[in-house]
């Protein structure tokens, strides 16, 4: 099969012929040893970058110094269970950012050249005891010829082959797949039930569309390692995971926890509370746990706390005056004043279907006249 050069090398420059891809990808690697020579080309198969103990299953212990990790607030994909890694190249360090100076507001730890960054999505049944995966998507901090760093984004597609065995292939064009699942939020503690006809998995064009954020970074930059969204403790998504989680890391605040592995640096001395969580350091809510943000349970303070972290994660990355949805006029930055910026009493720019008949995004006290309501 000829695969087109995007396809190939993603933003590559120049790109790797066919014989170069199958030596990089192919070439032997030490078992527990990331296979760092490949990362300049898009495999076709995931497993040839052996990220993984066992190179079929992402839900194993990463190699090398990789390093799973959560969110306090995450983006809601149809009832996916996810399962993150940060893969750092071998002696290098990300550096510790956070919003508190007004530089890097939107913008995550900043992550060495050569970085990846994995994230997994699974559906997860408890009643069957079953978890199916489906994709596997990866950001890659490339260089170009010319030095210049990007960000390129490829996603792997899971399949069972004719044996039983896990299979994955790259599949730029993306796709859907039909899913159920049925398990306990591990926050809320809610009962999920559902299921879809179409989960979809987007094409290689589309982590574009959410991923420049606000373009502090070349290409599809990273959205949630910032410190706010990684202060607290590790701890696994996943009810498969059991109580040790993936490949057994510690249950420890996630920023110290990488301080301490080398993987971090300028980030401040993390003051601990009981539950994992740096008090010195800037921190979201759980969107879905009332009472996270530290105000009282339901209280109007609380709402608005865990109102703004779902906004944030949930549709920040398009609603800020550099995202894909730059021309609407509707941003969803946290720290942003609640005024027309955020919605209120804020005419739609895009009429049409999508304002539901409604005549503003916000409406203070009156949901059901407010177009977000229905979006
Ligand atoms: C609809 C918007 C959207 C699209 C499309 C999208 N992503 Fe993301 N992605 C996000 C958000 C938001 C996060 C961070 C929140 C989370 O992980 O829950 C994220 C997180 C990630 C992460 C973990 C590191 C990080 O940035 O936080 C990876 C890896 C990733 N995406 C890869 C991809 C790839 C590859 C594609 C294209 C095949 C893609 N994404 C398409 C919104 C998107
Ligand atoms: C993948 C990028 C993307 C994400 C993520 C996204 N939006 Fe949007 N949104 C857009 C674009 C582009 C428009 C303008 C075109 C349209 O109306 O569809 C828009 C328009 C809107 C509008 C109408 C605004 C106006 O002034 O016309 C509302 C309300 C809205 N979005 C709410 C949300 C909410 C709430 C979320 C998160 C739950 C969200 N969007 C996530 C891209 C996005």
């Amino acid at each position: 099969m000829t695969i087109p050069p995007f396809e190939r090398s993603g933003a590559v420059d120049p790109a790797p012929s066919e014989a170069e891809i199958a030596r990089l990808c192919d070439q032997p690697v030490h078992s527990g040893r990331v296979n760092w020579g490949a990362m300049a080309v898009n495999c076709p198969r995931l497993d040839q970058y052996n990220l993984f103990a066992d190179p079929e299953d992402p839900r194993s212990t990463p190699n090398g110094n990789g390093v799973p990790y959560v969110l306090n607030s995450k983006l809601f994909s149809d009832y996916a269970t996810k399962y993150r890694v940060a893969f750092l190249p071998p002696g290098t360090r990300a550096v510790y950012r956070d919003g508190q100076d007004g530089n890097n507001l939107n913008g995550t730890i900043h992550f060495p050249n050569g970085t990846v960054l994995a994230k997994t999505f699974a559906f997860t049944d408890e009643g069957e005891g079953t978890e199916e995966l489906v994709e596997t998507r990866l950001l890659i901090k490339r260089t170009s010829s010319t030095g210049g760093a990007f960000w390129d984004g490829l996603t792997y597609i899971w399949d069972t082959d004719s044996n039983g065995q896990a299979v994955t292939r790259l599949a730029p064009e993306g796709g859907t797949r039909a899913v159920t699942w049925h398990y306990q939020d591990d926050v809320s503690g809610e009962l999920l039930t559902g299921s879809t006809p179409a989960y979809a998995i987007p094409n290689a064009n589309q982590c574009i569309t959410c991923h420049s954020n606000d373009d502090q970074e070349a290409g599809s930059a990273p959205i949630g390692p910032k410190p706010r969204n990684m202060n607290r403790a590790y701890a696994p998504e996943s009810s498969f995971m059991g109580t040790r989680g993936q490949g057994g890391f510690p249950q420890v605040n996630q920023l110290q926890y990488w301080v301490d592995q080398g993987l971090l640096t300028n980030a401040p001395d993390p003051v601990l509370d009981g539950k994992g969580v740096a008090t010195n350091i800037e921190r979201l809510p759980h969107w879905n746990l009332p009472g996270d943000s530290g105000a009282t349970a339901g209280s109007n303070e609380d709402v608005e706390a865990r109102l703004r972290a779902y906004l944030e994660v949930n549709c920040q990355h398009c609603h800020n005056d550099r995202g894909a949805a730059s021309n609407t006029g509707y941003y969803l930055d946290h720290f942003r004043e609640v005024d027309a910026s955020y919605g209120i009493c804020k005419k739609p720019t895009a009429t049409g279907g999508g304002s539901c008949g409604r005549q503003h995004i916000v409406v203070p006290g009156n949901a059901g006249s407010s177009i977000v309501e229905c979006r």
